[in-house]
């Protein structure tokens, strides 16, 4: 694995099940990390304690100017975002489409789309201006086929699976690399606690998907451009 210590990795969702095991994957590579936690309870229950390396910054992310601000706090403390993981996201299982009330469209679509359109929109200038960036998002390998009252839920990871593709064909002269990890169901404390007759093996560990992340944003995914990439473990 190349280095990665001079490197700084700006994470969303960074509280989070997934979010947690990438920072603690890049951290143990030396990794500067940026930490982006919706709140700062939050990242502080998560990260207790941090390295002065790292940052931790809170922005509800699907409020744009919030989102640029933690953006460019970022870049001027690390003096550049080397690469974006987007895991900022959730699921919400709906109702029928045709009873889905705008509301619920609106929210999945920015608890999805716009935390992560948010976030990337306005790092992306920097790397195009340095030739280099690594941006992986989080889309669901469910969302390859809609499904009966995960319809807004699908929606949204299609459309974040789809804009990585445009994004990947806009970038990827400018050396920057956009791809997408499509998991199936993580092993998180809160899916156990939801299927509990499941089992859990059979899912993706956290730390397993978390190696991949990690692929994608190394030099040896130097010639991968709008992959969206299953990772689904035995389920
Ligand atoms: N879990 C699964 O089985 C599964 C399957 C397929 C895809 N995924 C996707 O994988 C990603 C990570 O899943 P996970 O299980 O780790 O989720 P999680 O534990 O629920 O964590 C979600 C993270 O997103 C952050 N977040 C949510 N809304 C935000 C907002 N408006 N502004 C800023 N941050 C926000 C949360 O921050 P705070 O805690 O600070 O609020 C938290 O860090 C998500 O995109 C999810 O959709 C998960």
């Amino acid at each position: 694995m190349p280095p990665f210590k001079e490197k700084t990795v700006l994470i969303t969702g960074a509280t989070g099940n997934l979010g947690k095991a990438v920072a603690c994957a890049f951290d143990a590579l030396g990794t500067r990390l940026v930490l982006v936690g919706s709140r700062f309870e939050t990242l502080d229950a998560a990260y207790p304690s941090l390295k002065p390396h790292h940052l931790k910054l809170a922005a509800d992310l699907t409020d744009k100017a919030a989102a640029a601000r933690v953006v460019a706090e970022a870049g001027q403390t690390s003096g550049r975002i080397d690469a974006i993981c987007a895991i900022a996201g959730g699921f919400h299982a709906g109702k029928p489409v045709h009873e889905t009330a705008p509301a619920d469209w609106d929210r999945i679509m920015e608890m999805n789309v716009s935390t992560m359109l948010n976030v990337v929109s306005p790092a992306i200038p920097g790397m195009i201006a340095r030739k280099a960036g690594k941006i992986v998002t989080v889309g669901a390998n469910s969302a390859a086929k809609g499904a009966a009252n995960t319809g807004a839920y699908i929606a949204s990871k299609s459309t974040v699976m789809r804009l990585t593709e445009s994004m990947s064909a806009e970038l990827r002269q400018y050396a920057i690399n956009v791809n997408c990890v499509l998991p199936s169901t993580i092993d998180t404390p809160e899916n156990r606690q939801a299927m509990p007759k499941a089992d859990p093996a059979r899912w993706v560990k956290p730390e397993d998907l978390a190696a991949v992340i990690v692929f994608l944003c190394s030099e040896n995914a130097v010639a991968m451009h709008g992959a969206l990439v299953p990772v689904v473990g035995l389920s």
